[in-house]
């Protein structure tokens, strides 16, 4: 990325904190291009999406947007929302599993054993739906105790459920090769929010060398890989890697974001391989859509392009 394109990133990851912009964006957004990339705002909408997904021989993974979460009542809510998703993917008899979020579960307030428990409702909730629940990996801040909350699920038999590792982040590296002996289940990422240089890697090339370094432990060790980019490069080591190493096509899947890349999700999946697309759903959806906007700036033009014409 060049240096104009890092600081543009920057400033938009910035404005992803910004309520004001948050309330002018989610107003006229969606009409104006976001939901090239929102799948929408209810249950209901996002249902729709899915089943789109679905119908296209692919998988969907859904999550609730960012939301700011200051005590155990709204926590509460939110574990309700996730368990009417979780219920409804099982009664539709969707190819979709959920994404949760532990800063909605107790860690945005600081009291982990809320997060804790409000996470193993949850996941006892998926299981008795026959559903698999993915844990997010959010802020730096937050890895530590979502690392520490997988834990206690897996040491009280909680099996259904896998996290995110970040290769940004400095110490993912580590905390993989400690998470091995519960032979994990795990969703590769580069890492989407600003971090201080001390916690990630100001510099693309290390966190795509840090990338596959992991997916090289994590294919070898973990019981599944979820290779979540849609970086070329990547997906083609992922490919020749997977073959060299002859994992079973079962312990691999490729994911990708909804409204992106949707021509390189549907090639994949023609060449056999197992793709599942991500497509979040809920009210607050404008710090997702910065992240995205961020990610490519001419996502960002195409928005504004949008925005012009109004
Ligand atoms: P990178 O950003 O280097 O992009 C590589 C290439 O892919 C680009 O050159 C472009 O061609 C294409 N591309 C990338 N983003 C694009 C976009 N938005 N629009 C169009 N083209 C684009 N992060 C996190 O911190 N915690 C999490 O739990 C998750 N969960 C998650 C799930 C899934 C299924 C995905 C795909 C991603 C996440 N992420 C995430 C986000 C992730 O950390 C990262 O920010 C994005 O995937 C972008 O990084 P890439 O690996 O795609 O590479």
């Amino acid at each position: 990325m060049s240096a104009a394109g890092a600081i543009l990133r920057k400033a938009l990851l910035r404005a992803a904190n910004s309520q004001g912009l948050g309330r002018l964006v989610r107003r006229h957004g969606m009409r104006l291009g976001a939901s090239r990339w929102v799948a929408g705002e209810t249950l209901a909408e996002v249902d729709e999406v899915l089943r789109r997904i679905n119908a296209h021989g692919l998988g969907a993974a859904t999550a609730l947007f960012d939301a700011s979460v200051s005590g155990q009542a709204e926590a509460q809510a939110q574990v309700r929302e996730y368990q009417a998703a979780i219920r409804h993917i099982a009664a539709a008899g969707l190819d979709a599993y959920v994404g949760i979020k532990l800063s909605h579960l107790g860690l945005g307030f600081d009291d982990r054993d809320a997060a804790f428990e409000n996470t193993a409702a949850i996941v006892r909730d998926a299981a008795a739906n026959g559903q698999f629940v993915r844990i997010e990996m959010e802020q730096s801040r937050h890895v530590e105790d979502t690392l520490a909350v997988y834990r206690r699920l897996r040491q009280r038999g909680l099996d259904n459920c896998g996290l995110v590792l970040q290769s940004y982040v400095r110490r993912s590296e580590a905390d993989l090769d400690r998470l091995l002996p519960l032979t994990p289940n795990v969703r590769l990422v580069k890492g989407a929010y600003l971090e201080p240089a001390n916690v990630a890697y100001p510099d693309k090339r290390d966190t795509d060398a840090a990338y596959m370094r992991m997916l090289e432990t994590a294919l070898r060790s973990s019981s599944f890989t979820a290779i979540a980019t849609h970086d070329d490069t990547l997906i083609a080591y992922a490919i020749r890697l997977a073959c060299d190493l002859q994992i079973p096509p079962e312990r691999i899947a490729f994911e990708m974001l909804y409204g992106v890349r949707e021509r390189a999700q549907r090639e994949l999946a023609h060449r056999g391989y197992r793709v599942i697309v991500a497509a979040p759903y809920g009210p607050d959806w404008f710090p997702y859509l910065t992240r995205r906007l961020a990610e490519r700036p001419a996502n960002l033009a195409f928005f504004l392009r949008n925005a012009i014409r109004g």
